[in-house]
This record gives C-alpha cells, sequence and structure tokens, in this order.
C-alpha cells in the first residue's frame, strides 16, 4: 500500500495539488483557528455534545486537506462517505453501528468524513441529506462535513435543506488565505520541484489567486511546465487577474455618494449576488454613523431582499440587475454625506447563522408558495392561510396527509407544519 502510494506520487502526471496535498497538521498553511477547533472536536467527541463539525468556507482554503492532516496526526482512520451515501442507509449505519462497537477495544478510532456535503444538499437528493442526520443524531463517532461556499447562484447557504444536518453541529469557519501563507505553500513547493523563479514573481502568484491555494499552486504548476522562464510569465500575468476584493469593491459604494460610481462596485468580484448582498449588510454599520443614514441604508437593503426572495421563488433572474442596483447605487445615495473614517472592511462572518435563519424563513414562504400556486390565490392571502393548516396538520393526519400529497410537500415543509 505505502509503496503503491510512494509509486504514484512520483508519477510525473499527478498534479501538485495532490503531491503536495498536506499530510500533516503542521503542513496545512494559516488556518490556526479553525485547526484547532476541528483538531478539539475530534480529540474530544463523546465528551461535549456536539456530534459532528462543518467546515465551510471558501474553495482551496484547505478545508478537505485539514481533514486527513488532523486524522493522522491524531491517529484517526478516515471513513469518508458520500452524502448520498446514507440514502436507503442501512449499509452506512450498519457500518458505523459495528466499527464504534468495535472501536474502544480494537484498533484505531475512525472519523466521518461527508466531503462538499452542500454539492448534495444543492441538489434534489433530501433522502441522501435526511438519512445523514439521523446517522449525525446517532453516531458514536465524529462526523466531519465540508461546505464550499461556491459561485452558484443557488448558493448553498440560503437553502434550508441543510438546516436538519447542522443541529448539534459545530460550524468551524476556514477564511480565504493569506498572501503571505499562499506564497509559503508555492515556495516550498517550486523548491521542491527545483523550479528558478523569483521570490517576486511567487508572491505574485499568491496575490493573484485571492485566497485559494488551489487556484495558485495549479498556476505555478502550468507557469513551471510551459516555460523556460517562469518569471517573464508571470509578470504578464498583470491583466490576467481582475479580480477585485469585496474590501476594495466596498469603497465605491460606501466612499462616494455619485450613484453612477457606485452602480460598478461589484463588477470585477468574484462574489455572487448573495455574498454581495451579505458583505454590503455587514459593513453597512461599520460605515454609516448617522442614525438617518442608517435607517435609510436599511430600508434600501430590505426592499433588496424581497427581490431576492422574487428570484429564489420564482427564479426570475431578470431582477439580480435590480438587487445590485439597490445594493450599490442604493445603499451610496442612502448617506447624506461621504464619512471619513477610513475603509475598513471586513467579510460577512455570520454568514452561516444568517443563513439559518433565513432557512426557516425560508420553509413558511415555500409552503405558501405552493399552496398559492394550487390554490390560485396570491402568496401573501396564503401565508395568511398557514396558520390553518397548522392547526390541521396538527389534529387530523389524514387529511393533512392529503394536503401534503396535493400541494407536493416534502419532509421538512410536513415538519415544519406539524410543529
Ligand atoms: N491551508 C493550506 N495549507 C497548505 N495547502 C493548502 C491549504 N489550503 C489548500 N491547500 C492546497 O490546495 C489544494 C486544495 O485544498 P483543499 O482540497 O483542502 O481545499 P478545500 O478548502 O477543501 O476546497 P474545496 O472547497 O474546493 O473543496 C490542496 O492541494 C492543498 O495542497
Ligand atoms: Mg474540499
Amino acid at each position: 500500500m505505502q509503496e503503491k502510494r510512494a509509486d504514484k506520487l512520483k508519477n510525473e502526471n499527478v498534479p501538485w495539488t495532490k503531491k503536495y496535498f498536506p499530510k500533516r497538521i503542521s503542513e496545512v498553511c494559516g488556518q490556526d483557528d479553525a485547526l484547532k477547533a476541528l483538531s478539539n472536536f475530534i480529540s474530544k467527541f463523546g465528551r461535549g455534545k456536539a456530534r459532528a463539525a462543518i467546515l465551510y468556507g471558501p474553495s482551496g482554503t484547505g478545508k478537505t486537506a485539514a481533514v486527513y492532516a488532523i486524522a493522522a496526526d491524531l491517529g484517526f482512520e478516515v471513513l469518508e462517505v458520500n452524502a448520498s451515501d446514507f440514502r436507503g442507509s442501512d449499509e452506512i449505519r450498519a457500518v458505523v453501528g459495528n466499527a464504534s462497537r468495535q472501536a474502544s477495544l480494537f484498533g484505531r478510532q475512525k472519523l466521518i468524513f461527508v466531503d462538499e456535503v452542500d454539492g448534495i444538499a444543492g441538489s434534489e437528493d433530501r433522502g441522501g441529506i435526511q438519512a445523514l442526520a439521523k446517522v449525525i443524531a446517532e453516531t458514536r463517532f465524529p462526523i466531519v462535513m465540508t461546505a464550499g461556499f461556491k459561485q452558484d447562484p443557488k448558493e448553498v447557504h440560503w437553502d434550508s435543506k441543510f438546516t436538519s444536518i447542522k443541529k448539534g453541529a459545530v460550524l468551524i469557519r476556514f477564511g480565504k488565505l493569506e498572501t503571505e501563507s499562499i506564497y509559503r505553500i508555492l515556495s516550498k513547493i517550486s523548491k521542491r520541484e527545483g523550479i528558478k523563479v523569483s521570490d517576486d514573481s511567487l508572491r505574485k502568484l499568491a496575490r493573484h489567486a485571492w485566497g485559494d491555494a488551489r487556484a495558485a499552486i495549479n498556476d505555478l504548476e502550468t507557469f513551471a511546465l510551459d516555460s523556460k522562464n517562469p518569471d517573464e510569465f508571470i509578470d504578464a500575468l498583470g491583466e490576467r487577474n481582475k479580480e477585485e476584493p469585496m474590501a476594495s469593491a466596498l469603497v465605491k459604494v460606501f466612499k462616494t455618494v455619485n450613484p453612477k460610481i457606485a452602480a460598478s462596485a461589484f463588477n470585477n468580484v468574484a462574489e455572487d449576488p448573495d455574498m454581495q448582498f451579505l458583505w454590503v449588510e455587514e459593513n453597512i454599520p461599520r460605515e454609516y454613523r448617522d442614525s438617518l443614514d442608517l435607517y435609510r441604508a436599511y430600508d434600501e437593503l430590505s426592499r433588496a431582499d424581497v427581490f431576492r426572495g422574487r428570484i429564489k421563488n420564482r427564479q426570475y433572474w431578470g431582477y439580480l440587475r435590480t438587487i445590485e442596483l439597490m445594493i450599490t447605487a442604493g445603499i451610496a445615495i442612502a448617506k447624506d454625506r461621504k464619512y471619513d473614517s477610513p475603509a475598513d472592511y471586513r467579510e460577512p462572518k455570520r454568514l452561516l447563522e444568517i443563513w439559518i435563519t433565513n432557512a426557516k424563513y425560508i420553509k413558511r414562504k415555500s409552503i405558501a408558495h405552493k399552496f398559492a400556486k394550487k390554490t390560485h390565490c396570491s402568496s401573501a392571502e396564503a401565508t395568511q392561510l398557514l396558520p390553518y393548516l397548522k392547526v390541521i396538520f396538527k389534529k387530523n393526519k389524514k387529511q393533512a396527509g392529503l394536503i401534503a400529497e396535493t400541494l407536493e410537500l416534502d419532509d421538512e415543509e410536513v415538519e415544519w407544519l406539524e410543529k
């Protein structure tokens, strides 16, 4: 086994992201808090309340790597499973159950790893998610899941399907990596590969990756393979990646009262509209001090949120531009005058918490929406009827069943009505 692996690594065809995948905690750069939190969760499992951990954050920041590295250092065997595998889950439950009984007697401890659980939450596979939630409730092994927030309009952090699996889970955030951390990763690799490349070039590559180590390593590999003089190539990179970090794009929203300037603020950012919204929301109180400015900014934001709801419910993507204007130009002109304070904007940190609160709200909306569609009334009218539906679902199972079938409610929606 060991030999085979070593052979494989010698193989030129292995991409560097695999070849240099961290094997020990010490090889994971940055992310100290996250690493500590995850090590804690795994090593103290069983003593605390948490049954599972969800690692979340942008792509290429070491979520998957951290799980394997920590498992290796703590002596845990990683049992990697797909969220959809839990469907018709007897088999997995059996594995989890059996293994957990034996673990303390023989052999190594296990941890269950569900990578990219958001992929499945975004798809239609509710069965998998629900089964996974059950396993989490019963497990005697630590369960670790990862969720990457990708640039997908069907963003997972607004997705209610996810709620059930985060019950009793510790949320561990992986931020974008700092340029210096990425530089260290690149520098190590180029030394090992014997690439002649200047520190300046490596720093430039690191900066261009916007916190994504995978992207940086891939870039380095491409440049090293394609050219005898990577420095030249990297120097020409200047125009290639025009992405702008949110923190600097926000300056155009907050430090101007000119709607035209503000309107184009998010033209070059990588974040999707949901993330842009959260960034604006997080930073309004950091910028606007005057209470009237604050009031108007939040008012604008809540109107944008209404449109966001329409996109979710009706898939009417035409509202995207409207929302963008509201959260850029609308927020910019919400203030009477510019503030002199230095621009100091931060990433929305309560991402997951916001998403969780929203998830509850979304369920109510989705039921009302289905109801409205079947009965040809408006969503607002349907929402007002929901309390009556709730009574039926509590008191009359038979009728509730019929309604659920007619409206094509899913299990979580039924559960919500029964509560
Ligand atoms: N913090 C880090 N330290 C060292 N290497 C890293 C780090 N983060 C990422 N890498 C490198 O980048 C590649 C991708 O890392 P990883 O698979 O852990 O990212 P991820 O956060 O799970 O991303 P995704 O959300 O896309 O799954 C790996 O090859 C790894 O070598
Ligand atoms: Mg991953």
